[in-house]
């Protein structure tokens, strides 16, 4: 339902895109993931007939989205990144406005408009004007628009950005109800564990490149096994050695020195091996954890850093190789 190929698109020196390719299934999810600036809002605009691409072609339903725009735009829903509703009026003015806009009559947009509004739990704030709506009430108003003309390809760009852990369970149900009718969907965003949660593949991409490409189960195996995380009470000159023997490749350390992780493959009795380890090097840990390789340690394998760099999550992670 989505086909793009080597798509380009440059702004002044800034290569947003720089030869993307992907394609969606009908009736699957698409989860591209990437940080800040990677490109994913310049694909959706070019997918969805907002932007023309400098190079490449793409095909949405079937339809060129250059040559074809018209029949491209009929076939497609897209909630944008920044809200699109209008404040100055009710959830409900809204939907309407939207099916009438997109050529329904009034009374089947109002139909239209008390469906979506059920669906989306936003009866009760129907007829309030928007202004007073949460975070999460915009972002399920907004999608809740995207559905008015029932749309078979839908695209989300960061649909949860911002909304609270409650109203972002809410909207994976929503997203998740409209894939099992059948909808074809692109969804950006950069929560690794949303594009787990709802994805069958996910398309990494960074810098307007396409970094790596699978499901979930994949990307992760590409790491290998689990991963050991080892908190100090304080840094120790002797940890990293320590540890050398017991793990895969290198030791990260943070910053500050006090955060260890590694690749592990086997896990069974690690826990006690490695603080007995650490403890015959008069090193003293605070925690140890193994746990399953999360996307984020799939990010920080393909490019160096955290896909949180901005946050400062993983970004404070140093390599160091061959320590002893
Ligand atoms: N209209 C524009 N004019 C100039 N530069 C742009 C424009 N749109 C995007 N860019 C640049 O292109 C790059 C990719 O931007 P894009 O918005 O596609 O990233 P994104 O992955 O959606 O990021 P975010 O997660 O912050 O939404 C960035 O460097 C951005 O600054
Ligand atoms: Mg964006």
């Amino acid at each position: 339902m989505i086909e793009a190929d080597s798509l380009t698109k440059s702004f002044g020196a800034t290569k947003a895109l720089a030869g993307v390719s992907f394609s969606v299934p009908a009736g699957s999810i698409l989860g591209m993931l990437g940080p800040n600036g990677a490109g994913k809002t310049t694909a959706v605009r070019i997918l969805t007939t907002l932007a023309i691409p400098d190079d490449g072609q793409a095909k949405v339903a079937g339809h060129d989205v250059v040559a074809e725009a018209a029949a491209v735009r009929r076939s497609i829903g897209v909630t944008a990144q920044d809200a699109t509703i209008d404040e100055a009026l009710t959830g409900r003015q809204n939907l309407v406005m939207v099916g009438e806009l997109s050529g329904l009559k009034r009374k089947a947009a109002k139909s239209r408009a008390a469906e979506l509004l059920t669906r989306f739990d936003l009866l009760e704030a129907a007829d309030r004007v928007t202004k007073g709506y949460s975070g999460g009430m915009r972002r399920r108003l907004d999608l809740a628009a995207s559905l008015v003309t029932r749309p078979s390809v839908l695209f989300l760009d960061e649909p949860t950005t911002g909304l609270d852990p409650t109203s972002r369970l809410l909207m994976w149900q929503v997203i998740r109800g409209l894939v099992s009718e059948g909808t074809t969907i692109l969804l950006t965003t950069q929560y690794l564990e949303e594009a787990d949660e709802l994805a069958d593949r996910i398309v990494v991409i960074d810098h307007g490149t396409v970094i790596a490409e699978g499901t979930a189960a994949e990307l992760k195996r590409q790491i290998g096994g689990a991963r050991l995380s080892v908190t100090l009470a304080e840094p120790h000159p002797r940890a990293v050695a320590a540890l050398t023997g017991l793990v895969d490749g290198d030791v990260q350390v943070s910053q500050d020195g006090r955060r260890l992780q590694a690749a592990v493959r086997s896990t069974s009795g690690l826990g006690t091996t490695v603080v007995r380890a650490l403890d015959a090097n008069g090193v003293v840990v605070d925690d140890v954890e193994v746990r399953p390789p999360s996307l984020d340690d799939v990010f920080f394998s393909l490019t160096g850093h955290g896909a949180l760099d901005l946050e400062g999550e993983t970004c404070d992670l140093q390599v160091l190789e061959g320590v002893s």
